[in-house]
């Protein structure tokens, strides 16, 4: 495997075991990637290596077996950092993955710089972990939540984003890639206009880092968040990106060992960034395994995966388009890794479940998003989602399933 070269599909499947599992007596087609990508062998090894030879609780223990899982777990935050190149690892907190990174930035930079009155800008076209954290200090604080309209092909309209920032506008908080439109949202510009009305800017990266580079400095982002189970790592550990200035500011998220310096009764002091926040026994596996996912995907190379991707998008547009009765959701010039759709003769449901029974694995429903769903007019959608393993030809066998579909119901 190495970043030069043809894209060797076959042999980044060979490194998936799950990849030759028979579903109903079909080889599984995975297209649900945007809603947890599958794990290739160098990860599952790596997770399974330290529970055999390197587990230990970090940071506590003078023996061998601590100082070397202490040692593991902060090599793979200084992975992360490498990856999104943020400044220090100081900058790059733990978390369970982005839902807990956001509810952190709400329930600390949030609670400690919020007022009545002050603006949140999200779009309709975030996740429910980018809104819901928001309404739930809104109702607190009396804060006012606002949302960008999107376009009806799912095009995020800078336009629409300038007219909602006021001089009450203090957070914009938004996706760099839609998990249901695959809509890319130009996220250095929309930073660079929310700082300049003298906001903070937060990313949701749960879509983007595992299609393309991120540079959370050159972004110039204030917070950046992602899970590491999106991006070939395990579930149960992502990462928070803040800004070391912002993040020395902010109040703990929550108390326990590890995020202190000292304890007595009357008063505790902070341990120093980024440990601050991240109280009690980390997901210690899980975050050598995010390290050795990132290692994997940066030895493949993240544009190389993006093309690939692009090109079974594009490939996907044109064979579900020739479906009769699909209606494609979401056609942004640009737009990445997911193709949405509804079809005239069959419910959501039921297309994910005629298509399981052919082997393919897609998402039906309201993906988190249900704002989106009322701004589009739509109940839910069916949504394949690719990935850096998933080629044509399991492309086309959506399509014949499609076909499938329609001859039941159609
Ligand atoms: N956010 C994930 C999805 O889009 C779960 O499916």
């Amino acid at each position: 495997m190495g970043a030069n070269g043809a894209y060797d599909v076959e042999s980044y499947r060979a490194d998936f075991p799950i990849l030759s599992t028979q579903v109903h007596g079909h080889p599984l087609v995975y297209l649900d990637n945007a809603a947890s990508a599958q794990k290739p062998r160098q990860v599952i090894d790596r997770v399974s290596e330290v529970y055999e030879t390197g587990y230990a609780n970090v940071h506590r223990g003078l023996h061998y077996l601590s100082e070397k899982a202490t040692a593991d777990y902060e090599a793979a935050r200084e992975t992360i950092r490498s990856y999104i190149n943020a400044r220090s690892t100081a900058e790059v907190i733990y978390t369970r993955g982005a839902s807990e990174a956001i509810n952190l930035v709400a329930a600390t930079w949030g609670r400690q710089n919020l007022r009545e009155g002050d603006e949140i800008i999200v779009t309709y076209m975030e996740h429910h972990s980018n809104i819901v954290p928001w309404q739930l200090l809104r109702d607190e604080k009396g804060l006012v939540l606002k949302g960008v309209p999107i376009g009806p092909d799912g095009t995020f309209e800078l336009a629409a984003f300038k007219a909602l920032l006021t001089d009450r506008t203090r957070l914009v908080a938004i996706t760099h890639v839609s998990n249901v439109l695959g809509t890319v949202v130009p996220v250095k510009e929309v930073i660079r206009l929310a700082h300049e009305a003298g906001a903070v800017a937060l990313i949701d990266g749960c879509q983007a880092v595992q299609h393309m580079t991120v540079d959370v400095q050159d972004l110039d982002c204030d917070f950046y968040v992602f899970s590491g189970h999106k991006l070939y790592g395990p579930s149960g550990i992502g990462a928070l990106y803040g800004k070391e200035a912002l993040l020395e500011k902010m109040p703990p998220y929550q108390g326990g060992g590890e995020m202190i310096s000292s304890v007595t009764l009357e008063k505790s002091e902070w341990a120093d960034l980024p440990h601050k926040f991240e109280a009690g026994t980390p997901a210690i596996a899980q975050a050598i395994g995010l390290g050795a996912a990132i290692d994997y995907v940066k030895a493949i190379g993240v544009e190389r995966i993006g093309a690939h991707e692009r090109d079974l998008i594009t490939y996907a547009t044109q064979r579900l388009s020739a479906v009769d009765g699909l209606r494609l959701v979401g056609t942004a010039a640009g737009k990445v890794s997911v193709v949405s759709f509804v079809m005239d003769c069959a419910h959501p449901h039921d297309i994910a479940t005629i298509v399981d029974r052919q082997g393919v694995a897609v998402r039906a429903g309201h993906h988190c998003a249900q704002p989106l769903m009322d701004h589009l007019d739509l109940s839910s959608t069916a949504r394949a989602s690719v990935g850096l393993y998933n080629t044509r030809a399991e492309i086309d066998a959506l399509a014949d399933s499609l076909d499938k579909v329609r001859a039941i119901f159609g």
